[in-house]
């Protein structure tokens, strides 16, 4: 078994799941601000580093994402917190893109920068010890959208992405986002989805990308966030693993879900169904940020120094979540 197969399947192994950390600090100025606290570099990394260094990273986190800030920054103990992670069992990864900018040619859409200079920044991060790595395009869905143009260039930007973190000895999470956002039904969101992952797999097969050593992390199957249709769980189950069954080549050792403005809660029960329903050989697991973070985010906001009670509330998350990762969450849990 290769190096980065290896990797990738320790990360997810055993209902472990990722904790994105990785928000840029626009983002996490967002998130602090939300909640009242200033967003300054020792805020970020104070919550951050309460989260990395909770209980529930040894069983339930095999991989955290981090942001460039944040992967050369040092814990209150003084060491780097690629270390800190490590010591909890844990592989730090980074997230290398630079964000998604205006798509000439179809401004209404995105396409992810950071390829130039790419090369040089990943042995930087290899040697700070980043194990894995993260790029995520996105994709909004209208009567137009995704287009071709977005489809096609966002799934040759990952497939670029890829290619180089390999050559480099990392593990490429491979994100293409198709949005909630909108008014589409969950049928759309299941064709869109589905041409967008086929088409980054025919640029990952292009550009001689070993399938056996990168993470997929799309999106599940939902209806819009604006639409007026409601599905069950059991559906976004059955729809997310015929889109995933039609469309990721066999050879992929896992899955791991992003939350995408799913509440914590529907988060979890959906991928706790998915993996009910799971008759694949794909693992299925989790990468959420929000869905991870939101209640624990509001707890220490209320008190800054309460660490050990933010903990308690990210350790339940993350171990709800895990659960969910082997098909055994029920509710009676959550209370
Ligand atoms: P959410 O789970 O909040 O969607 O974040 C996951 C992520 O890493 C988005 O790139």
């Amino acid at each position: 078994m290769s190096e980065l197969n290896n990797i990738a399947l320790k990360i997810l192994e055993k209902g472990k799941g990722i904790l994105a950390a990785d928000e840029s600090t626009g983002t996490m100025t967002t998130r602090l601000e939300g909640v009242n606290v200033p967003s300054t570099p020792q805020n970020r990394l104070l919550f951050r580093e309460i989260l990395f260094s909770s209980s529930s990273m040894r069983e339930c986190i095999g991989g955290v994402i981090l942001y460039d800030e944040t992967i050369k920054q040092e814990s209150s103990k003084k060491n780097k917190i690629p270390e800190l992670i490590s010591e909890m069992g844990s592989a730090p990864g980074i997230k290398v893109d630079i964000g998604a900018k205006v798509l000439a040619g179809s401004p209404d859409e995105k396409i992810t920068e950071g390829l130039d200079g790419l090369r040089d920044r990943l042995k930087e991060y290899f040697q700070l010890g980043a194990k894995f790595t993260k790029w995520r395009g996105v994709y909004n869905i209208t009567k137009n959208y995704p287009s071709q143009l977005s489809i096609q260039s966002n799934a040759h930007a990952l497939a670029r992405y890829s290619a180089l973190v390999q050559e480099c000895n990392m593990v490429p999470i491979v994100e293409p986002e198709v949005l909630m956002e909108g008014e589409h039904s969950a049928k759309e969101c299941f064709e869109k989805t589905s041409e967008v992952i086929k088409k980054c797999f025919d640029e990952l097969i292009l550009h001689k990308v070993d399938l056996k050593g990168i993470i997929l992390k799309p999106n599940m199957i939902l209806s819009g966030n604006k639409s007026k249709e409601k599905i069950s769980g059991e559906e976004v189950a059955k729809l997310t693993l015929k889109c995933l069954k039609n469309s990721v080549p066999t050879e992929v050792p896992g899955i791991a879900f992003l939350s995408g403005g799913q509440s914590e809660l529907e988060a979890t029960e959906n991928l706790n169904l998915i993996n009910k329903h799971n008759d694949t050989n794909f693992v299925m697991s989790y990468s959420y940020g929000r869905a991870l973070q939101q209640s624990a985010l509001k707890f220490w906001s209320k008190n800054t120094q309460n660490i050990v009670g933010t903990q308690k509330v990210f350790n339940h998350r993350a171990r709800m979540n895990t659960l969910a990762a082997q098909g055994r969450w029920s509710k009676d849990f959550e209370s």
